[in-house]
């Protein structure tokens, strides 16, 4: 076979992030940033991975890939070294789906999801690869099978740390509601999200626990989790009666920023935003964004905001504490093809 390629989104949560952890419903978006994965079968049984944009100087590296010789990767940067056993899991996957155990490949990875930073980098990384690895073997998967094995192979990096969501919402594209092991795709108009990024990124498993902690020790925090559900269920419906062929019309994006707000100030509340992340969602806000909040874990990394204009990117671009900005609608195609 000559090569197939494919990409997968990266994603924002527009609403519910870690109250999503005790049953609340959350709803993630998957954003107009992708990961591009190539895909070639080889004649052997190595895997042979190159990664020209993961790190500074971009990295290949090839290993036996027969399960006994596991990849030796000599290269100091946790993230690149993450990047291969991404790549390592999921071609396990695409192995296993294909029943072709002994199958090896070239595979490139190229991505303009910012790495590490609660944008779903890893989740889209894996996606793309699985399926142009299945499609190389003759053996394509349907979104929901390949979002199933996604999630297992982020399971066996991440030990057990893995969300469903990432994984759902890079597999199959545009908004998706979550609520416990459930992820179903929900109708959205088209979204102009904003992404700042301040460079940084929280720990998740620490942020997580924390929250943890907090809802047991006080009242207030378990309350706080419950309204973070109640205004995601607002938003649900503010999405539901939106026109999703359409630009959505203004008073649905006041009313979507106006609940993005909101969440934004519990998850404050629950002390897992940052100077930094607070800085960057005023900063938006002042710039007349219609709302905006952290999005993913907190502690550091990105926050989305909702503006249709240029407005907020400009005034995020002056704001000492973003690293990165850039608009990205709502993706409404999950994993595709490219070519
Ligand atoms: O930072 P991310 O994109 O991995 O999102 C974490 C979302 C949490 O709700 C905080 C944790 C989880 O697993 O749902």
């Amino acid at each position: 076979s000559n090569m197939t390629v494919s990409s997968a989104p990266g994603k924002v949560y527009l609403f519910g992030e870690h109250a999503v952890v005790y049953g609340e419903p959350a709803v993630p978006c998957a954003i107009e940033r992708r990961a591009t994965v190539s895909v070639e079968t080889r004649e052997d049984s190595r895997v042979r991975v190159s990664a020209p944009d993961l790190s500074l100087d971009g990295f290949t590296v090839e290993y036996g890939g027969n399960g006994d010789e596991r990849p030796d990767v000599n290269v100091s940067e946790g993230l690149v070294e993450a990047g291969i056993e991404y790549i390592d899991v999921a071609v396990e996957q695409a192995r296993d789906a294909a029943n072709a155990p002994n199958a090896g490949f070239d595979v490139t990875v190229e991505s303009d999801i910012p790495l590490g930073a609660g944008l779903g980098s890893s989740a889209a990384v894996v996606v793309a690869s699985i399926d142009a690895a299945t499609r190389e073997l003759g053996h394509p998967l349907d979104p929901e099978e390949l979002a199933a094995r996604a999630y297992r192979a982020e399971y066996e990096v991440q030990d057990g740390q893995a969300s469903r969501a990432d994984t759902f919402c890079c597999a199959v594209g545009g908004a998706v509601r979550v609520e416990g092991d459930d992820c179903q795709h929900i109708d959205a108009p088209s979204l102009p999200f904003v992404v700042g990024f301040d460079g940084g990124a929280g720990d998740t498993g620490k942020l997580v626990a924390g929250v943890r902690s907090l809802r047991d020790e006080y009242d207030f925090a378990a309350d706080t989790v419950e309204s973070i559900g109640d205004l995601v269920r607002r938003g649900e419906s503010v999405l539901a009666e939106a026109d999703p062929t359409d630009h959505p019309p203004e008073d649905v994006l006041a009313e979507l920023g106006r609940l993005m707000d909101f969440d934004h100030g519990l998850l404050e509340a629950l002390g897992v935003s940052s100077r930094t992340l607070d800085n960057m969602v005023w900063a938006a806000r002042e710039a007349g964004a219609h709302g905006a909040k952290l999005t993913g874990a907190g502690g550091g990394g990105c926050i989305v905001a909702l503006d249709e204009t240029a407005e907020t990117e400009t005034a995020l671009r002056y704001t000492a504490e973003c690293e990165d900005v850039f608009r990205a609608e709502l993706a409404r195609d999950g994993v595709r093809v490219e070519d």
